[in-house]
């Protein structure tokens, strides 16, 4: 059986989340610890009764352990620099989003990987839901006809400290991602052009903006507005957001909660109604993989001893960063950007 040899770097707070998923693996050991701050490597071996050696320096950690897998679980300013060093070192790479701080440092990571011919895929952990899972097939599977709106509400009121309470666009930057990778999973669209507007509502205890309000065009005409805020006290959503995707015939909802379901033009005839009747639709998919950060691991995993990208490749994650970046571009300049010209 196949056994990757990992060495893992970036011991902060999101390591605890992947040593909690990897460590019960069989197809995987930990076979170095890396953190630019020794102590933090020391202090996470000690906390998983790791007993392979740490490192502060990537290059050596990989070339002492002959590695074939990185993680890369470092702050966004870290990732080119861990990621380029591992495929350059013959690794293939799973990072923590984002892909990459710029546009310019993701097109070049992603030719590294693509002339190494190593993978480098990206964890998005929202995918991995049977709920987001059910309302992809649901909006896939024609019954509400095709889509022409989707609908994001993010509003939770996140006391953090640290980096994200003193940083520039914390909503669009830190959080946005995963929505935003959401929507595009969840209609299989891509973007085509955003518009954003940004701002720190009265009550916000963040120093960038924490809120906005972004409008995207999609590859298929439909339009996808997210409205979001982190500094929301009250009837918070679910930090998967809560969805409203309308189609032709109808409109599927998911609270981000619980199962999701569909509202149809009742099919029977009703031309003089001035609002027609509805008939709901529940969703019968299910799907038994495992949640969240496991979740994508399995994935990212399995397709490796495929050989195939995973569904979280960079060469598709990209169209996520680029829908944060673009976004981040139109609240600077106040303009609607068009992702094509600017990636
Ligand atoms: N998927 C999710 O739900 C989720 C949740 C939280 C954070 N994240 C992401 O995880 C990443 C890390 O976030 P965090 O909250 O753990 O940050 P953190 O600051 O707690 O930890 C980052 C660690 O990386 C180390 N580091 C930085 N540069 C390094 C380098 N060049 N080489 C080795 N070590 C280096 C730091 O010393 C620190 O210990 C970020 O990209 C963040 O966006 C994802």
């Amino acid at each position: 059986m196949v056994k990757f040899k990992v060495v893992s770097v970036g011991c902060g707070i999101i390591a605890n989340e992947w040593m909690k998923n990897v460590l019960s693996r069989t197809d995987m050991e930990i076979v170095a610890l890396v953190d630019i701050r020794k102590d933090s490597a020391d202090a996470m071996a000690e906390r998983y009764g790791l007993t392979c050696p740490t490192f502060t320096d990537t290059a050596t950690a990989i070339s002492q352990t002959n590695a074939d897998v990185v993680f890369d679980l470092t702050i966004p300013a870290s990732h080119f620099s861990v990621c380029t060093t591992a495929l350059k070192l013959g690794c293939s790479v799973f990072s923590e989003k984002p892909l990459a701080a710029s546009m310019a440092e993701a097109h070049e990571m992603i030719l590294q990987s693509e002339r190494s011919g190593k993978s480098f895929s990206v964890m998005q952990n929202r995918r991995y839901d049977p709920n987001i899972r059910a309302y992809r097939n649901l909006v896939h599977s024609g019954t509400i006809g095709k889509p022409g709106y989707i609908g994001a509400d993010f509003f939770i009121g996140a006391h953090f400290d640290g980096f994200r309470a003193v940083m520039d666009s914390p909503l669009v930057l830190d959080m946005a991602i995963h929505t935003f990778d959401q929507a595009r999973f969840i209609t299989d669209t891509d973007p085509v052009s955003v518009y954003c507007h940004e701002y720190n509502p009265p009550g916000s205890w963040y120093k960038g903006n924490a809120s906005a309000i972004c409008i995207f065009e999609m590859s298929d005409g439909s339009v996808f507005c997210y409205r979001g805020s982190w500094c929301a006290e009250g009837v918070p959503t679910s930090w998967e957001a809560s969805w409203r995707v309308t189609g032709e015939r109808g409109t599927a909802i998911w609270d981000g909660f619980t199962a999701p379901y569909a509202e149809i033009v009742a099919p029977r005839e009703q031309k003089d109604k001035f609002i027609y009747e509805y008939s709901r639709v529940e969703s019968d998919y299910t799907w038994e993989g495992n949640l969240g950060h496991a979740g994508c691991l399995d994935e990212m995993f399995a397709a490796l001893k495929e050989g195939r990208p995973a569904e979280t490749d960079c060469r598709d994650n990209i169209k996520s960063i680029e829908m944060v970046l673009g976004a981040v571009e139109s609240a600077r300049t106040g303009r609607k950007i068009y992702l094509k010209d600017f990636s």
